[in-house]
C-alpha cells in the first residue's frame, strides 16, 4: 500500500479522514445529483460535522443522507465566476455538469479554496492533476489547488492495469464497458427505474427527460456521449486519454468501446492487454491480492455489479492467458462508478492531502 491512500476504517480516521479533515470547512455544489449525496453520505461516515458541511446546488431543497438519514438543507449557488457564496470554505468538491466545473472550478481556487472537480471540464488541463490515489497519488505532495478526478470508467479500469503496469510495461489495452444507468447521474437512474415500471405493467411513475439516446430497459446501448465523425464516443475518448494520463503511459494504445446496460450501479470492464515480454497469470493473481483498492473475485462467474455495489474496491476476476502471445492477457472488472469512479475516490484524494485551512 502506498502512502497516499489510507485503509477503509482504520480507527478514527476512515478513509484516512482525520480530526485535522473533519475541522475544514466543506462544500459540495452538486449535492442533490447522484454523486454529491453519495459524498454526502461518505463524509458524514466518516465523522465530518454537519456544521461543517455547505450544500450547494441550483435550488433550495431538504436532503436526507445515509442510513441514519441526516437531514441536510441545500442552497442554490448564486454565481459561477465568483468565490463570494463560499465564505470560510476550506475544500470544495464540485459534483457539478462539466459547463459549471469549467469556469467555477478555476474561480474558486484563484480565491484560495482547494478544489476537487468530479466532472471532466478540466482532466486533460496539463496543470491540473489527474488523480487515482492508489496510483499516482505522489503527485499530490505538490499541493495543488485544483485537481481533477477522473472518469468512473477509466478509474476502474486503471486500478488493475497500474498493478500489472508495475510487473511489465503495458503497450495495448483494449477495454469493452458495460456502464450502470446511475453513470448519467439521477436522471439516469429515475430513467430506469421509470421505464421498468413501465414494462411491468406500472405507471411509469417519472417525468425527468430520459439522459439516454434510447429506452434502457431490457436493452444495450452501445455508446454513451455523443459520437463524433470518426464514430468514436465521447466516453471512448476519455479512456483512451486519462488512461495515458493517470498511467504516465503517454504511448499506450487504447482502443475502447462502452456500453449502457440496464444496470442501476456499478461499471463493468473486459479488458485485453499486451505488455512487452511476457506475463504470467499467476503472478498477476498474486498482485492483485494485495493491491490497496483491490478484491480479487475467484468465481469464475464474476465479478458481478448487483454484488459489487455500494462496495470500495475494485473486483477484480476472469484473469486468463490472452492469445495474442506471451504478453496478452484478459481480465473483467467491476468498481461501485459513484463510489470508487466518483464519490470515494474524491474524498481518499482530499484525505491524502494535508488538511490546510
Ligand atoms: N454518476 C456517475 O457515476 C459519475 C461518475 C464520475 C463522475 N461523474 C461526474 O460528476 C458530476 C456529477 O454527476 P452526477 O451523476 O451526480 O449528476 P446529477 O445526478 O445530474 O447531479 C448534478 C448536480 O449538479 C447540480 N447542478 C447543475 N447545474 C448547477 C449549477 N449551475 N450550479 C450549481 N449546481 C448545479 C445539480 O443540482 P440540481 O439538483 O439543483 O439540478 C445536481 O446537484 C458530472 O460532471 C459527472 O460527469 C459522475
Amino acid at each position: 500500500m502506498t502512502s497516499f491512500v489510507a485503509a477503509t476504517g482504520r480507527e478514527g480516521a476512515p478513509w484516512g479522514w482525520t480530526d485535522e479533515h473533519r475541522r475544514l470547512q466543506v462544500a459540495v455544489v452538486g449535492a442533490s445529483g447522484a454523486v454529491g449525496e453519495e459524498l454526502l453520505a461518505l463524509l458524514l461516515a466518516a465523522g465530518h460535522p454537519v456544521d461543517g458541511l455547505d450544500l450547494l446546488a441550483r435550488r433550495y431543497g431538504k436532503l436526507e443522507i445515509g442510513p441514519e438519514r441526516t437531514k441536510l438543507s441545500l442552497r442554490p449557488l448564486e454565481s459561477l465566476s465568483t468565490a463570494n457564496d463560499l465564505p470560510g470554505c476550506d475544500l470544495a468538491f464540485l459534483c457539478t455538469p462539466s459547463e459549471v466545473s469549467r469556469v467555477l472550478g478555476p474561480t474558486l481556487a484563484e480565491a484560495g479554496i482547494r478544489v476537487i472537480d468530479l466532472s471532466s471540464a478540466l482532466r486533460m488541463r496539463s496543470d491540473v492533476p489527474l488523480i487515482v490515489p492508489e496510483i499516482n497519488g505522489d503527485e499530490l505532495r505538490a499541493r495543488p489547488r485544483l485537481i481533477a478526478n477522473p472518469n468512473c470508467t477509466t478509474a476502474i479500469a486503471a486500478l488493475p492495469l497500474s498493478v500489472i503496469q508495475r510487473l511489465a510495461r503495458l503497450e495495448e489495452v483494449i477495454v469493452v464497458s458495460y456502464q450502470a444507468a446511475s453513470g448519467a447521474g439521477a436522471a439516469g437512474l429515475s430513467t430506469l427505474a421509470a421505464e421498468a415500471r413501465e414494462d411491468a405493467g406500472l405507471p411509469r411513475a417519472s417525468t425527468a427527460a430520459s439522459p439516454f439516446a434510447a429506452r434502457l430497459s431490457r436493452n444495450v446501448i452501445p455508446a454513451i456521449a455523443e459520437v463524433d465523425e470518426q464514430g468514436i464516443s465521447g466516453e471512448e475518448q476519455k479512456i483512451s486519454e486519462e488512461l495515458r494520463k493517470i498511467l504516465r503511459l503517454p504511448k499506450l494504445l487504447v482502443e475502447s468501446t462502452t456500453a449502457r446496460v440496464p444496470v442501476e450501479r456499478c461499471h463493468s470492464v473486459a479488458v485485453h492487454l499486451r505488455v512487452r515480454g511476457e506475463l504470467d497469470p499467476a503472478r498477476v493473481r498474486a498482485a492483485l491480492r494485495e493491491a490497496p483498492g483491490i478484491r480479487l473475485d475467484e468465481d469464475p462467474h464474476g465479478p458481478r455489479p448487483l454484488e459489487s455495489a455500494r462496495t470500495d474496491a475494485v473486483h477484480v476476476g476472469r484473469i486468463r492467458a490472452g492469445s495474442r502471445g506471451p504478453g496478452s492477457l484478459c481480465f473483467f472488472a467491476v468498481g461501485d462508478q459513484i463510489r470508487k469512479g466518483a464519490a470515494l475516490n474524491a474524498l481518499q484524494i482530499a484525505a491524502a492531502l494535508p488538511a490546510e485551512r
